[in-house]
């Protein structure tokens, strides 16, 4: 359903994302872990459209992104790191302007609008995006997003200016969406939230992907079954010669 051969992206000689393959099925919960810098970002952005890839392609819904981008675009759901929004509208304003640009059901979008408001404590619509915090803004894209009922779904490091309560909530809708058959592709540097969130989770350091897996599969090649993630996260990104050995085997 997502699906990415020999992703490549360089920024001049410096290569940010290496010959990624990945496939994310229907109905999962799959979680892009790595350390700062490794290349989530970059990843998602290829994986939705906003970056070209210097190299690989990609396919979602079983379609190639770089023949169907249109048609891509309107039935995924993005939720970016550092949402761009139009400082002058009201949050309402925005809403009012993603209805109107998918062409929803304005009666059914409002009425999911008024439940993921009122999930979300979002209590702000009124407000203009240029006073929003980050917070705020990323609940506002989250109520954007899944008012639409997108089949595919990309959050990258959704968590990050949620409060505690916002990011539970936010885990369990993803968890409902996914059994209703929506696919969801999110990144994290935290250990904690892909291991509770996620059904897969691929690890990425310095743009390779280094092991790939669920959290049990994960385990087995830690060789411990009562390792954590975080063990077999710390073992496969630190630097140093066992490292090698954990990839060889791979
Ligand atoms: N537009 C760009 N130009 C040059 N280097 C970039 C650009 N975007 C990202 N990078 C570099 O690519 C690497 C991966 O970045 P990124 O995908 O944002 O990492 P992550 O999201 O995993 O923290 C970093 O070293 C970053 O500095
Ligand atoms: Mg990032």
């Amino acid at each position: 359903m997502i699906v990415a051969k020999n992703l490549t992206k360089k920024f001049g000689e410096f290569l940010a994302v290496d010959h990624l393959n990945l496939a994310v099925r229907k109905g999962e919960i799959y979680g892009f872990l790595g350390p700062n810098g490794a290349g989530k970002t970059t990843t998602i952005k290829m994986l939705t459209g906003v970056l070209k890839p210097t190299e690989g392609s990609v396919e979602i819904l079983g379609m190639d992104l770089r023949t169907h981008e249109l048609e891509i675009k309107r039935r995924i759901g993005v939720v970016p790191e550092e949402p761009r929004l139009y400082p002058h509208l009201t949050g309402q304003e925005f809403l009012e302007f993603i209805i109107d640009l998918y062409d929803l059901d304005r009666h059914e979008a409002t009425k999911r609008v008024v439940e993921l408001c009122e999930a979300f404590k979002v209590d702000f619509l009124g407000k203009r995006i240029g006073e929003f915090s980050h917070g705020m803004k990323q609940k506002l894209i989250l109520v954007s997003v899944f008012m639409r009922k997108p089949e595919v779904i990309f959050l990258d490091e959704p968590t990050v200016g949620l409060d505690a309560k916002s990011a539970k909530i936010l885990k369990l809708l993803l968890r409902k969406y996914a059994s209703e058959g929506t696919i969801i592709f999110m990144t994290t540097h935290i250990l904690e939230i892909a291991e509770k969130m996620c059904d897969r989770i691929g690890i990425i350091n310095k743009g390779r992907l280094i092991a790939e897996g669920t959290m049990d599969e994960l385990r087995t090649l830690a060789k411990d079954e009562r390792a954590t993630l975080e063990d077999l996260f710390l073992q496969l990104t630190a630097e140093g010669e066992d490292i090698e050995e954990i990839i060889k085997e791979l």
